[in-house]
């Protein structure tokens, strides 16, 4: 896929300078707006002279009633790459709220600190200020996309953070996914996000935005509850052997696409990653990640298809029993 070669190369080359979209940030922070009231946001890979997450929070500060907002900005160390991060030094900005009335964050409500180090996510002065945050929301650089996570963990934050759909197959990342410690949000327009950029863009004529890349399988990752989280899949189909054949290394059921998922099957079943997006934890259960009995990948009739997470649904007949009202026929 077109967006994936984007991907896969600045994996490969760090190439981590892509910008996201004013709109983008707006679609999906619309829907978390009851968790910003009262609480300081960190965007911690951000360059307030090119970031929309900046732009967003600080011009949206009242409306949201924050606290505080931090930004950090990082000072790139490879000079080779395009960069906007090419002042002397890293800084990071604090916002307390619009002071004189006009309801814009003016330069002179904006407060400058240099850091003595780079910048990096990773540094003790970055991990001062993440200390102070409530809520870490941003598009962190996808080459260091474990670490990123890892320490959003380790300081136990709420988040909402732009990341690849690949990152669900990270060893480190799946058991989170698994534990309903981390989830997805409510995503990009078709999988697929445009980044303000300058690197060459290999997206198809129709699909090519001038001054973008197009990256597709981007996803939000979050861990503050959002409605889509707890609302049911509609299923309709049933189960037969034929349509749904039993893996040759696990014992369950493998699943093509996600609205396929038969609604009378109880056993195991091996769905693909997007399940994820329509995942709701009182619905299924997530087993286990990829691999059968023989710790090999899930096969049928020795092919492996793509990547599969193991799921179950789980019962439903309490929920039904409770929800079935009481006539003069079924009352005790
Ligand atoms: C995918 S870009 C997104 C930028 C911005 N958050 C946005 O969405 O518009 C990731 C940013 O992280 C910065 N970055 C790279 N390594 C970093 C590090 N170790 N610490 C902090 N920022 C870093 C890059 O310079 C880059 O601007």
């Amino acid at each position: 896929m077109a967006g994936n070669k984007n991907l896969h190369a600045a994996n490969k080359a760090k190439k981590d300078e892509f910008y996201t979209q004013l709109s983008d940030i707006e679609n999906e922070l619309k829907h978390y707006k009851e968790h910003f009231k009262g609480k300081t946001v960190l965007c911690n890979c951000d360059d307030p002279r090119v970031s929309n997450f900046f732009h967003y929070f600080s011009y949206g500060f009242e409306h949201l009633g924050l606290k505080k907002l931090i930004t950090t900005c990082y000072k790139s160390q490879n000079r080779d790459l395009f960069s906007k991060n090419d002042s002397e030094r890293a800084i990071w900005l604090e916002y307390n709220g619009d002071k004189n009335g006009n309801r814009v964050p003016d330069p002179e409500e904006i407060g400058i600190n240099y850091f003595k180090g780079d910048g990096d996510f990773r540094s003790s002065e970055c991990i001062e200020l993440l200390k102070q945050a409530d809520i870490v929301v941003t598009n962190p650089p996808f080459s260091l996309f474990r670490e990123y996570m890892a320490q959003l963990m380790e300081y136990n934050k709420k988040f909402i953070i732009v990341g690849h759909q690949n990152a669900i197959t990270y060893k480190e990342i799946f058991p989170l996914i698994k534990n309903n410690k981390i989830w997805l949000g409510y995503g990009f327009k078709g999988g697929a996000g445009h980044f303000i950029s300058s690197y060459e863009d290999v997206a198809t004529a129709s699909s090519h935005k001038e001054g973008m890349i197009r990256v597709s399988g981007v996803n939000w990752f979050t861990n503050l509850e959002i409605k889509k989280r707890h609302e049911d899949l509609i299923l309709y189909k049933t189960y037969n052997p034929e349509d749904y054949p039993t893996y040759d290394n696990y014992d369950a059921i493998n699943v093509d696409k996600t609205s396929d998922i038969p609604m009378d099957y109880d056993g195991v079943m091996g769905v693909p990653i997007t399940f994820l997006d329509k995942y709701n934890p009182e619905q299924f259960e997530i087993v286990k990640f990829r691999k059968g009995n023989d710790d090999k990948d899930l096969a049928v009739n020795g092919k492996c298809p793509y990547f599969r997470i193991l799921i179950r649904r789980k019962p439903q007949l309490e929920y039904h029993l409770a929800a079935e009202p009481q006539t003069p026929f079924n009352s005790k």
